[in-house]
């Protein structure tokens, strides 16, 4: 018996028989790239549409044909000319690319668009997904697409429960985009059939089930994920990292600390700091008064240190928590060159990083100590 590949098994003619009977009932038909077989055309919508949906599209795409309606036409006008019909629908490293890619075509290809998927795809702008739907579109080419609308209705109705971006998984959707594409013919009506269904039906938000052909054969339909499903992008984790501060206080004064012109806070003045900004460990312990004590014994006698509730700083690089204590000076210590007294009544105009002029700001209020 003939042993089944990973392929034979994804394939399912059925699949595209559904999706090829809804396009032609029930799916769009009369788009203005749509009706043609013309390779610029079509080319041009399928740059447009790329992160742009149709009902932005439409205006911009009839008035670039109306200044443009050749390849040739589009390949000898000025850049500025270009950008400027452009302007507004975003993005504008698809412009830059188009007008390089029409000079491609005029000057490589005497100016007609090859029929070869593989081909477009080495051109600017173009990736797999749109090589192959210009294709399609444009000379019947079996070819698969797997956009971001394509992407969403694979994992719905295959229940592929992760990130469809990961490039593992993305690479098991374009084996199933491949196994999956009609035999004998209806590649247009399937490929529009595709992109007419993750555009109208079945949506990111409130996905329209009811209405849909492959509902019957839909693992997110039958299993209620359709909410769930595709999965986001999972969340980069940012590091975490501690440092305590000390907060010392006598008469009415803090004593703050010259941070280093570059870095973090950069410049500015701050409470002196120990163990700065050190990675955060799930079994750090916390930091310990008695230690604190000695620290802050360079800057005077210490008579007491209290921990303050602690606090969060996010930086866009990392989380920092701070945990704050209050020390009581018996007597000041000598001065350093890098630090100074400031009153704490005038603290709203030290050069302070935020949460550190909020925490001297608020200090006082009872609240702020940690127990
Ligand atoms: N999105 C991408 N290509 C499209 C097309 N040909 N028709 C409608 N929406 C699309």
């Amino acid at each position: 018996m003939k042993r089944l590949t990973e392929f034979d098994q994804l394939a399912d003619p059925t699949f595209s028989q559904a999706v090829v009977d809804w396009q032609r009932s029930h799916g769009r038909h009369t788009l203005p790239w749509q009706n043609t077989r013309d390779a610029y055309r079509i080319w041009l919508s399928e740059i447009m549409l790329q992160q742009t949906q149709v009902a932005a599209v439409l205006g911009y795409y009839s008035r670039f044909l109306e200044r443009f309606p050749t390849v040739h036409a589009l390949a000898e006008a000025p850049s500025e000319d270009v950008m400027a019909h452009w302007s507004g629908l975003g993005y504008y490293t698809r412009a830059r690319n188009l007008h390089a890619c029409a000079k491609r075509i005029v000057h490589d290809h005497g100016g007609v668009f090859p029929s070869d998927p593989a081909l477009l795809a080495e051109l600017p702008g173009i990736g797999r997904s749109t090589a192959a739907a210009i294709a399609a579109f444009s000379s019947g080419a079996r070819a698969a697409i797997l956009d971001g609308n394509v992407k969403r209705v694979f994992a719905r109705v295959f229940g592929v429960g992760e990130y469809p971006g990961a490039k593992p998984v993305e690479d098991a959707l374009w084996r199933r985009a491949d196994a999956l594409l009609p035999e004998g013919g209806g590649i247009e009506a399937y490929t529009q059939g595709l992109m007419d269904l993750g555009a109208t039906l079945c949506t990111r938000s409130r996905p329209d089930c009811p209405r849909c052909p492959l509902r019957e054969r839909c693992v997110a339909f039958a299993t209620g994920r359709t909410a769930e499903l595709p999965v986001r992008k999972p969340k980069k984790t940012t590091p975490e990292k501690r440092t305590a501060m000390l907060v010392i206080v006598d008469r009415g004064q803090v004593l703050l600390e010259q941070r280093p012109a570059t870095g973090i806070w950069g410049g500015l003045l701050s409470l002196p700091e120990v163990g700065g900004h050190a990675a955060l460990d799930e079994d750090d312990e916390a930091f310990d008064t008695a230690d604190l004590a000695v620290a802050a014994a360079q800057f005077g006698e210490v008579d007491e240190v209290r921990a303050l509730r602690p606090l969060v700083h996010v930086f866009t690089h990392y989380k920092l928590h701070i945990a704050p204590f209050s020390v009581a000076l018996a007597a000041r210590g000598g001065a350093t060159g890098r630090h100074l007294w400031w009153n704490l009544d005038a603290i709203a105009e030290a050069p302070l990083p935020a949460p550190v002029k909020k925490l001297l700001v608020e200090l006082g209020q009872p609240s702020l100590f940690a127990q």
